[in-house]
């Protein structure tokens, strides 16, 4: 496999030209390896990084319209902040969305500023990590292929700014009341369950945990890791938020051994200010490393349906 992620360096002039220029590497790279960082862009501003990503001319995969649990904030119809939980938080790894029915193919991510200490992008390739796992493990590798997976959420009242999975059902959902709500968990498939406090406690539908890719590749496509290592209390009990699609419990045994696994098949993106880097959803996956120092983090986001 070629080199992961590609790399295709910004040698100056227009912009919007060089990204015309290099448009076959960049979607050959997508393809191949599912993850290409464009180094050196005058890229300094969210109107700038929206610039970019129109340059691909793809439809807009709006966070309105997701069902993403993570709070954000847009600067441009097209771009919004990557996560706004806390720097010592860790975001693990997930292909991003795949707890839920609306998933981007496309991810763009843009550092206008790196954090002093850490705060890398790990980017793991999926693909062959499924390809080790099924190795190693064929009946649970074909367990989460035929099965597929279902997920927990709860989604609280309001937004909760200090927990990575913290927007509210009404922001999530884009409704205004408990009936609206419930009305949209419907029609997307969802079990639901009203809590004392306000939240809803959610059940996703059957998802799959692993998709063709083109031409008789496979990925995973999942929140397993996420969820194990980084949601509340899943770890100590897997089953408050993860099950196999026919309800039956994952061992903790698989998840720590795809934890274990996937170290290897990933690359920590250390971000240099205007790094611009697109991701396949799809073949990769992605989080965020803990960071600290006076420097404010600045990593936006974009995607693509
Ligand atoms: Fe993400």
């Amino acid at each position: 496999m070629s080199d992961f992620p590609a790399v295709l360096q910004f040698d100056g002039g227009n912009v919007r030209s060089w990204l015309d220029d290099q448009s076959a590497n960049i979607e050959e790279a997508l393809d191949d390896v599912g993850a290409v960082l464009l180094r050196g862009l005058p890229v300094s501003s969210a109107q700038a990084f929206d610039e970019v990503v129109a340059a691909f001319d793809l439809p807009v995969f709006s966070y309105e319209a997701s069902l993403s649990n993570a709070v954000r904030i847009n600067h441009t119809p097209r771009v919004f902040t990557a996560n706004e939980a806390p720097p010592e938080v860790e975001i693990h790894l997930h292909h991003e969305m795949a707890q839920t029915p609306i998933a981007p193919s496309r991810l763009f991510f843009c550092c206008l500023s790196p954090a002093d200490e850490g705060g890398a992008t790990p980017l793991c390739q999926s693909e062959a990590l499924l390809e080790a796992f099924a190795e190693q493990h064929p009946k649970w590798a074909d367990e989460l292929k035929r099965k597929g997976l279902r997920y927990v959420t709860r989604m609280p009242s309001d937004n909760d700014e200090s927990a990575g999975q913290g927007r509210s059902w009404k922001s999530t959902l884009g409704v205004n009341s408990q009936s609206e709500a419930e009305a949209r968990l419907s029609e997307l498939g969802y079990d639901f369950e009203w809590q004392s406090d306000g939240a809803v406690r959610t059940v996703s539908p059957v998802l799959p945990a692993v998709v063709d890719v083109k031409e008789g590749r496979a990925s995973f496509f999942h929140q397993l890791l996420a969820a194990y290592l980084g949601w509340p209390g899943v770890r100590e009990n897997p089953a408050t938020a993860l099950s196999f699609g026919d309800d039956a419990e994952i061992p903790s045994e698989l998840l720590e051994t795809l934890a274990s696994l996937s170290s290897d098949y990933t690359y920590d993106l250390n971000w240099q200010a205007g790094d611009v880097a697109v991701v396949n959803n799809y073949l990769v996956m992605h989080g965020r490393r803990p960071y600290s120092g006076a420097t404010k983090r600045e990593v936006l986001v974009s995607m693509a349906p």
